[in-house]
């Protein structure tokens, strides 16, 4: 390593300390809700208001390195240039130094402080519009910095106008971006063998409604990538070779037993997780920290965790590797800059735990369950086909399906678009929201009509002897014949009594085999999955149950993996390993065509 983080972050600061401005430090990823942004996306987001005129506590020349997170991008996570997490090196005049200072500043910072060569050096600036003029003083400071001439190149707005995208009364203005050349190519053509380093933003203006209007100040904003500086200066072209991920990656190489240079997949997988994870625990240990959840930012940070669990997997390494991965990021590479990290270690560490118990048995289900989706989705393409060969495939997952596979198994949607598109699939996403304000009208539906419902209680064990009906009632089927159903039943806490049709007394192996079959599947520790639908989904689903419902009528469905799906009020245990083991202790005739089997848990 020629330079590492710590020595980078010190270096930037120092500087700029040495010309007069105050380190603030860095403040919380999470937006304050103001600008409509989530999470701080610049270094400058949280000095919006000082910028736009009010006065800052700690003066008018400011620095620091400040965290950002950005997600729109996930996707390509992955590559070696990418993050959702990163960090903006920054400094800011507050109207008090402009353009002259500005320029030799950075000159100096880069040629000086960090040796990069003047004579390779290519800067931009804003060619001008009916907004803002072009910006010729500029220029005309950087060549007589010693910028070559024909190193300083006009673009216009798309490239040189800097502003928060999709906010209203915030500052922007034209910028100066700085490149340099990658891989120090022996004579570099501007830009194919060059990459941007940071940019210099003269703020001067106030976004509007229709426009941009004079600021009274004149203000510097400028940011310069922490990560992509601290790899261009180490001479490299993959952002997971630094210091700030060589320790992850280690560690993630020596739990997997695979190569992140020799093996592409498991490069891709390492990257996802350990950007994910760093994401992970700077937004859980952030002063403002967050916890995954199914809104607003806590969904995005679930979209994270639940994506790094799968790569996880996918990698060959259990969900605990991020906690290892995590306590690496806290420890050697972000407890100096971020000592709260180190303070929230462990309630970090275990929410990680959590949302990893809560998701990685799910995504095993769930992964089964969207493969049955794309099988089924090739199945008919299949049979159309033979129909009419001028048929044309089927390519998207249906909004339903996704929604199932968020609503029962946790994927966010994104999740299930990603998969969809490794297969060369899309997702219905309409339909997906659709099927979730369905969903949610009638939970209030269902939310009302529960309050009414009043205090019905039901010991544990009584709860125990609902779950093993339904295993009792899918065992049925399967052993006697599918045309049993279930006649009535009575439930006490010692034991259980269920009714069905059936023509003759049951033979002994019959009883034995139906026993084998519940306990098979107690053993086998099934979730019991609970959903809510209306009754015309229930039965083109296949619950089976015997209601008398209005047509639109919202039930309650219970279903233990593809072996019992029933209509049913509940309650039920989580899972089947909780029942212990059943045993039929009576079978005999109730009335005519209707058996009564009782059995006990024990
Ligand atoms: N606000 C500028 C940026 O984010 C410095 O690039």
């Amino acid at each position: 390593m020629k330079i590492t983080g710590k020595e980078l972050r010190r270096k930037w600061l120092d500087f700029y300390k040495s010309k007069g401005h105050t380190d603030i430090g860095a403040v919380s990823l999470i937006g304050d809700g103001s600008t409509g942004v989530m999470f701080n996306v610049a270094g400058m987001q949280p000095l919006m208001p000082y910028l736009l005129g009010k006065p800052h506590p700690a003066g008018k020349r400011l620095c620091n390195v400040q965290g950002c997170v950005r997600t729109v991008d996930i996707d390509s996570v992955g590559d070696a240039s990418h993050f959702t997490f990163f960090e903006m090196m920054g400094n800011w005049s507050l109207g008090d130094y402009f353009k002259k200072e500005k320029t030799a500043w950075t000159f100096e910072l880069l040629t000086k402080v960090f040796g990069l060569d003047a004579d390779k050096l290519c800067t931009t600036v804003f060619e001008g519009n009916a907004s803002a003029p072009r910006d010729g003083e500029t220029a005309a400071l950087l060549i007589g910095l010693g910028i070559k001439p024909e190193h300083v190149f006009y673009l216009p707005k798309e490239d040189n106008w800097w502003e928060l995208e999709g906010t209203v009364g915030t500052p922007c203005g034209p910028d100066n971006e700085w490149f340099y050349p990658i891989g120090n190519p022996e004579n570099p053509v501007f830009p194919d063998d060059y990459v941007e380093i940071g940019n210099d933003v003269y703020m001067q203006y106030k976004k509007t409604e229709t426009g941009y209007e004079p600021l009274a100040n004149k203000n510097v904003d400028t940011g310069f990538g922490f990560d992509r500086m601290l790899l261009f200066l180490n001479g490299l072209s993959d952002g997971y070779k630094t210091d700030l991920f060589a320790g992850a990656i280690a560690k993630l190489e020596e739990l997997s037993g695979k190569s992140y240079d020799g093996d592409e997949d498991a490069r891709r997988c390492m990257r996802i997780v350990a950007d994910h994870v760093r994401t992970t625990v700077m937004l859980i240990g952030d002063a403002n920290g967050i916890l995954p959840s199914n809104v607003g930012a806590g969904y995005i940070l679930r979209r994270i965790m639940r994506r790094a669990i799968r790569y996880c997997r996918r990698l060959g390494v259990s969900a605990d590797a991020m906690s290892e991965v995590a306590r690496i990021f806290i420890h050697e590479v972000y407890g100096e800059a971020y000592p709260l990290l180190v303070e929230k270690e462990d309630y970090i560490l275990e929410e990680i735990k959590k949302e990893a118990e809560r998701f990685d048995t799910m995504l095993v289900t769930g992964m089964k369950e969207f493969e049955k989706c794309v099988q089924g989705i090739s199945r008919k393409n299949e049979f159309m086909k033979k129909q009419d060969p001028a048929y044309r495939d089927e390519t998207v997952v249906g909004g339903k399906q996704a929604f199932r596979l968020y609503d029962t198994f946790g994927f966010p949607l994104e999740l299930t678009e990603e998969l969809a598109a490794e297969r060369g699939l899309s997702v219905d996403r309409a339909g997906f929201e659709a099927a979730f304000k369905e969903h949610q009208e009638k939970s209030r539906v269902l939310a009302k009509g529960d309050a009414k419902g009043g205090l019905e209680s039901h010991s544990e064990q009584a709860t125990k002897y609902h779950t093993a009906t339904h295993l009792l009632n899918a065992a049925l089927k399967v052993v006697l014949s599918p045309d049993c159903n279930q006649k009535g039943s009575n439930i006490t806490d010692e034991r259980m009594r269920f009714d069905f049709n059936f023509e003759r007394a049951m033979t002994e192996e019959e009883i034995k085999a139906v026993e084998n079959l519940v306990n098979e599947k107690i053993k086998e520790d099934i979730p019991v999955v609970f959903r809510e639908m209306s009754l015309e989904e229930a039965r083109a689903e296949h619950f089976v149950g015997v209601f008398d419902s209005k047509y639109g009528e919202v039930v309650k469905t219970y279903a233990i993996g593809d072996f019992s799906k029933e209509m049913c009020g509940g309650p039920h245990v989580e899972r089947t390993g909780t029942l212990g083991h059943f045993k039929i202790v009576k079978e005999q005739s109730s009335s005519a065509g209707v058996r009564r089997i009782k059995a006990i848990l024990e």
